[in-house]
């Protein structure tokens, strides 16, 4: 009854949450990458990407905002579901929107709608202490849950900008307490956004569960980039952490096989792609 879920008719099983928590405890750097639509959802998985995620991020390099804050849960669950129908062994990861989980009863609607309607195996929302309340109550549902610290774009109004996180040793001392007891409320993967390297170690040594970095450093448990940015279709200023992995590739499949190779041998990231 339940070879369909762990077969699909594929060489190797499709990436569930122990999957990704046996490969921290092996020592094996996840790969992660976002997506937003079958075509490319086929090439990242084609690719080996371990674990993909339909972020918030649409709303920039999608919809053409500047920010992630005018993100729906109707988008979400539009581009969620056309990532789900391209994926075979990659674990999908769906983002809830800005505002869309500011009480518990109305995270746990969106959660249901972004895997029932969008295809998700998890959902992952920004927060520190203010959203454990809101983590165990997905979680006591049974909704995995990744929950994203440091630079936290839909608070981006509220900060300032896209600016480093961490660096200050009680803000640094703050996160990780936060990062532990969001694990304690039930989350399942922490994502770390944009923080000094030693952030991301300490992080990555204090939990049990799978540390995600974007420029978070080399010594997190796997890395994840925004996938027009490798593909170097993003134009303009792109952030120290983005590399473009297109250049010397002929083909978009060849540069996410060179992404997941780069995280696998931790070739990726290279000193100038962190922050200290
Ligand atoms: O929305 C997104 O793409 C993200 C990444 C920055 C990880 O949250």
């Amino acid at each position: 009854m339940y070879t369909q879920l762990e077969q699909r008719g594929m060489p190797e099983p499709p990436v569930n949450v122990s999957t990704l928590h046996k490969m921290k405890a092996d020592g094996e750097p996840i790969a992660c990458l976002t997506a937003y639509d079958a075509s490319y959802a086929v090439l990242v998985d084609a690719a080996g990407t371990d674990l993909v995620l339909v972020g918030d991020s649409l709303g920039m390099v999608i919809q053409g905002h500047d920010t992630t804050v005018p993100v729906t849960v109707d988008d979400i669950i539009y581009h969620s579901r056309t990532v789900a129908r391209g994926l075979r062994r990659a674990f999908l990861v769906a983002d809830m929107p800005f505002m869309s989980y500011t009480k518990p009863a109305q995270a746990l609607d969106n959660a249901v709608r972004l895997m029932q309607e969008g295809g998700a195996m998890m959902v992952k929302l920004e927060g520190g202490d203010d959203q454990v309340e809101i983590v165990e109550h997905l979680a006591r549902h049974d909704i995995p849950v990744c929950a994203h610290l440091g630079l936290k774009p839909q608070s981006v109004h509220k900060i300032g900008g896209f600016k480093v996180q961490g660096r200050d040793p009680d803000n640094a001392k703050e996160m990780r307490a936060s990062a532990k007891r969001l694990q304690d409320a039930g989350a399942d993967i922490v994502l770390l956004e944009c923080v000094p390297n030693e952030v991301g170690k300490a992080i990555t040594e204090t939990l049990d569960v799978p540390v995600i970095g974007i420029g978070a450093g080399p010594n997190v448990d796997g890395q994840i980039l925004v996938l027009y940015d490798i593909l170097d279709i993003t134009q303009g200023r792109t952030p120290r952490f983005v590399k473009n992995f297109q250049a010397g590739c002929d083909s978009p499949l060849l540069a996410l096989e060179a992404y997941v190779q780069a995280v696998k041998t931790k070739a990726y990231p290279e000193p100038e792609h962190c922050f200290s």
